[in-house]
């Protein structure tokens, strides 16, 4: 097991945010998540695949505070992590249930400021930023009833950002939207996180999804989940929904993770 020392800054600059430590995770005689190790670095993209029931979402309740791992540790910005924390903002595949329906948009983001003690005054230019920045300015007065599932999705994203997390954990976010929708979040997501230099977890059992989006892509094996392997995405940047699609490194990386899952699958 390695030996830690706070926050890891290397000469290449990357700077450990979050770190999985020998990590396991049992629900009663079960054992779910099994020796898991992973670092996440400062504002880095990491995707988990598996195949379904693997884990993926135990893991990110793990680095959520959600779960506590019965052997390991999870250690957040070089601390042990056990708790929820408003520097961990989640993104739940289920809009629908994450936002409040008798609070409008503005009333949504409000929600997360007022959590965070952001005075009544600063609020409204805060909420109008965060807006914008998912692409639902001029929706301001709209509620989630009268919004299609991508403004809904963009709306509990913007609420995450209004928390100003370090890190983005992401339960198939993009799941239930329709293929055009999935795209143009994906591109305005890898935008934010660009932007804001925040860590991304994104669970998606989306092949394509996953490398489209990734520095790396973390790959669960089932029973019990581990880390069986980590592939490194190093398709240029800004990547685009068509030519990325196309280059021989994301049809390379598209068959090797299918072929990892194959597998497993029945
Ligand atoms: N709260 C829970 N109690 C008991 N078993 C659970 C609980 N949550 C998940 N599991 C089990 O853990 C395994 C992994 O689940 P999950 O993390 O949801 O996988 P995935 O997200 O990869 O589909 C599954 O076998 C599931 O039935
Ligand atoms: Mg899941």
């Amino acid at each position: 097991m390695l030996e830690t020392t706070g926050i890891d800054a290397t000469k290449s600059g990357t700077q450990e945010v979050l770190r999985v430590d020998g990590a396991s995770v049992r629900y009663g005689a079960a054992t779910i998540l099994d020796g898991v190790d992973l670092t996440l670095n400062r504002g880095e993209f990491v995707c988990v695949i598996g195949p379904s029931g693997s884990g993926k979402t135990t893991f990110l309740r793990l680095l959520a505070g959600l779960v506590a791992p019965a052997e390991g540790r999870v250690l957040f910005r070089g601390a042990e992590h056990r708790a929820p924390s408003r520097e961990i903002a989640i993104v739940f595949q289920d809009y629908a249930n994450a936002l409040l329906p008798w609070r409008d948009a503005e009333g949504n983001v409000s929600l997360a400021l007022e959590a965070a003690g952001v005075p009544r005054a600063e609020r409204a230019g805060r909420i109008r930023a965060l807006l914008s920045k998912v692409g639902l300015a001029g929706s301001e007065k709209k509620f989630p009833s009268e919004m299609s599932g991508g403004m809904q999705q963009r709306l509990q994203i913007a609420r995450c950002l209004a928390q100003e997390p370090d890190v983005l954990l992401m339960d198939e976010p993009f799941g239930a939207l329709d293929a055009m929708t999935r795209q143009k979040l994906q591109d305005e997501l890898l935008g934010i996180v660009r932007d804001s230099n925040v860590t991304a977890f994104f669970v998606t059992h989306d092949l394509e999804e996953a490398i489209y989006l990734s520095d790396r892509i973390v790959a669960l094996e089932p029973d019990p989940g581990q880390v069986c392997r980590v592939f490194d995405v190093t398709l240029p940047k800004p990547r685009n929904q068509l030519s990325t699609r196309e280059m021989p490194e994301f049809l390379r990386l598209r068959r090797e993770l299918f072929d990892f899952i194959e597998r497993f699958e029945p």
